[in-house]
């Protein structure tokens, strides 16, 4: 599919979709606590998805069975909220997105339960700048590769690594859409970025090696060696300047 270039109008509505992913996400990060299951975080999604008129995106999707993904510890992403309650240490990614007036907006965050270690602090903390870094090299003119090179080259700077099997993507009606984004590679790498282009910008970091598996679920995405991952995810819009962060409050 080539790429879908978006108009000012469809933008805005995006930043709407984003502001009630962002706005519920925090809801999400302040209710994770030692003891809270990780079904309660879709129940609230859906609590609040309903409340405010968005559709939760993600549910039914390629047959997904939640409205959101919670990825603990060694899981990088695709996590199905199930049963198992939060505990001190754990590090937890949570990815949401809507669907309002036909339009996506996707974002996801990591946060650590209670006390965490130092180690995987900064692993979050370097996902987060990882995330802002490709932000920043999201500019039209520049090629998608731009965007992987400056997450690729902190994060392996930094003594992390970055995932490959799975990668950003474009987006607006549809949740995937082209360009791919990957975390990596050459900054020639890709088509050239274009005002109107809308962009999920997905970095997944593994304190250790990047390659993944894949639970019987069929969905959960683990590190190979059962280190920890974290994951940050905007959605973005490019423009004649700075990037456009559809995804905040
Ligand atoms: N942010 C994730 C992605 O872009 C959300 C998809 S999860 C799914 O792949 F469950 F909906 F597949
Ligand atoms: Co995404």
């Amino acid at each position: 599919m080539p790429i879908v270039i978006k108009t000012e109008d469809e933008i805005a509505i995006m930043r709407e979709a984003g502001r009630h992913v962002a706005e519920v996400l925090q809801i999400l990060a302040r209710s994770v606590r030692p003891g809270v299951v990780e079904k309660e975080l879709d129940e609230i999604v859906r609590r609040e998805f309903a409340r405010r008129g968005v559709v939760p995106t993600f549910l039914g999707y390629h047959g997904y069975p939640a409205t959101v993904c919670v990825s603990v510890n060694d899981e990088i992403v695709h996590g199905i909220p199930g049963d198992r309650p939060f505990q001190e240490g754990d590090v937890v990614s949570i990815d949401l997105g809507c669907t309002y007036k036909g339009f996506v907006a996707d974002s996801a965050i990591t946060i650590g339960v209670g006390r965490i270690t130092p180690e995987a602090e900064r692993l979050i903390r370097v996902t987060e700048e990882a995330l802002w870094r490709g932000i920043r090299a999201a500019r039209a003119g520049n090629r998608v590769g731009a965007i992987g090179h400056a997450i690729q080259s902190f994060v392996e700077a930094q003594g992390f690594s970055v995932v490959r099997e799975y990668v950003g993507h474009g987006v607006g009606r549809q949740m995937h859409e082209d360009p791919q984004v990957p975390n990596y590679g050459p900054p020639d790498w890709g088509p050239v970025l274009r005002v109107g282009m809308v962009l999920a910008i997905e970095p997944m970091v593994n304190m250790g090696d990047w390659r993944t598996k894949r639970d019987p679920d069929r969905w959960t995405v683990r590190t190979v060696d059962g280190s920890l991952s974290a994951h940050f995810e905007h959605t973005i819009a490019v423009t004649e300047g700075e990037p456009l962060v559809l995804t905040l409050p």
